[in-house]
């Protein structure tokens, strides 16, 4: 007793060795097994990305297919995993109703898994992989009470999940004044993009959580059930929701001054969305690069450009500002997400899920790792006790 280091939200302590992401904070640095993510970003899709996450290397293009193939047949969900759908209320978080689903859904597959036979973990992380957007885009559609739609087989990834999100039942895009409204490639693009930065981030927050459950064994849909659960917290993944909140609560440029002063108030809780990392002190790489991406999508996209007024106005006078700079507060990959999310129809309810979508392959890697680490213990910290 007495010879414990106290650490509290572990900002000096390594609770793992790892051989999946890698972050230098100082430099703003941040790599997927060694590539780093602007070339990710830039020149590969958010598939490819996830087979480098869980194998280790890039898929070659024949691999790469199968994963897509093996990923679109593994979309659909058991009938009775739909019918939970409708337990809850209309207006439930479509975050609470994704942990749930993800829970229940461990009581669909078996989890006595063979630690010698690595490809039982890896078809576990496959049909998670292939299953959560579904789970979101359903979860959605019933907090709005209109039909589920179906995947589509003959639809990638992302472009599967924005018709689940936006379809009309048949599966019909929105009637505009030129026809249907189809999903554009550039849109595919953007959310494609925005799931591969959220890939993987070392031992964040709901990782450190899904790390945690596997220490004792639970199955593995259970611990990214929890990993869902800690990404929802404004700290964290639900930060990306309230920066749209903020933006719109401040209401105009004018208004930008008064709300950075409340930020800087010790005494008032007020904190900037979007601003600040526990890692990164000198800036996010994964904000600069949404923050070109939201240049370059502007016009196609028609971004609101009231709120990235206000959005910028943020930046500008937050990044000239003493208490920023000293603190090293920058603004975060959730900072940026907002506003392409709002162009694609998405409302801010789903913008912690789809983090959660991009995640997902992360949770599941690091839980992979885990569990073949031979050094892995159960997770069990020691306290300082100060009480009677
Ligand atoms: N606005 C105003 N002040 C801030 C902010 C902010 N967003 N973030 C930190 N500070 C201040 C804080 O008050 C403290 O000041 P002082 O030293 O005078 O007490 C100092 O900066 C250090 O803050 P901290 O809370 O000790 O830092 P942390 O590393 O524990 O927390 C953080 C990191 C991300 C939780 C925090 O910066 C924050 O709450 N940011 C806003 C929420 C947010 O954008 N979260 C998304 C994180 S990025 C991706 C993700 O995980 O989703």
């Amino acid at each position: 007793t007495g010879m414990f280091t106290y650490d509290p939200g572990y900002t000096s302590t390594a609770s793992c060795t790892s051989q999946i992401t890698f972050i230098d904070g100082t430099k703003g640095e941040l790599r997927y097994r060694g590539i780093p993510i602007e070339e990710l970003a830039t020149e590969h899709c958010y598939l490819e990305t996830c087979y480098l996450l869980l194998k280790g290397m890039l898929p070659s293009k024949e691999s790469l297919q199968d994963f897509d193939l093996e990923l679109r047949h593994r979309a659909f969900l058991h009938e009775g995993l739909t019918k939970l759908f409708n337990a809850f209320p209309d207006n439930a978080h479509p975050m609470a109703t994704l942990s749930a689903a993800v829970t229940a859904l461990a009581s669909f597959y078996d989890d006595h898994l063979n630690v010698s036979n690595e490809e039982e973990y890896q078809e576990m992380a496959r049909r998670l992989i292939a299953k959560i957007p579904t789970i979101a885009a359903f979860a959605y559609r019933h907090s709005l009470g209109i039909p589920f739609i179906q995947p589509d087989i003959d639809l990638s990834f992302t472009k599967n999940f924005l018709t689940m999100m936006r379809a009309y039942p048949g599966g019909k895009m929105h009637l505009g004044p030129k026809g249907h409204e189809e999903i554009k490639e550039v849109e595919v693009r953007a959310l494609d993009t925005i799931f591969t930065l959220h890939a993987d981030h070392e031992q964040n927050a709901s990782t450190t959580v899904v790390r945690g459950v596997a220490s004792t064994g639970a199955h593995p849909y259970v611990a990214i059930s929890s990993g869902i659960s800690a990404l929802w917290g404004r700290a964290h993944g639900g930060a990306n929701e309230s920066v749209i909140a903020q933006l719109e609560m401040i209401g105009s440029v004018e208004n930008v001054k008064k709300y950075i002063a409340k930020a800087k108030d010790p005494n008032d809780p007020f904190r900037l969305m979007g601003f600040g990392h526990r890692v990164y002190k000198n800036f996010d790489p994964r904000a600069k690069i949404l923050k070109t991406l939201q240049d370059e999508l502007k016009e196609e996209l028609h971004l609101d450009s009231r709120l990235m007024e206000i959005a910028g106005e943020i930046e500008e006078i937050a990044l000239s500002d003493e208490y920023f700079i000293s603190r090293n507060l920058y603004p975060n990959i959730d900072f940026y997400t907002g506003i392409i999310l709002t162009a694609l129809k998405i409302p801010k309810t789903m913008f912690t899920p789809i983090f959660v979508i991009g995640r997902t392959v992360g949770w599941i890697t690091q839980w992979i790792e885990f569990k073949k680490d031979p050094t892995s213990k159960i997770a069990r910290p020691r306290q300082l006790y100060t009480g009677e």
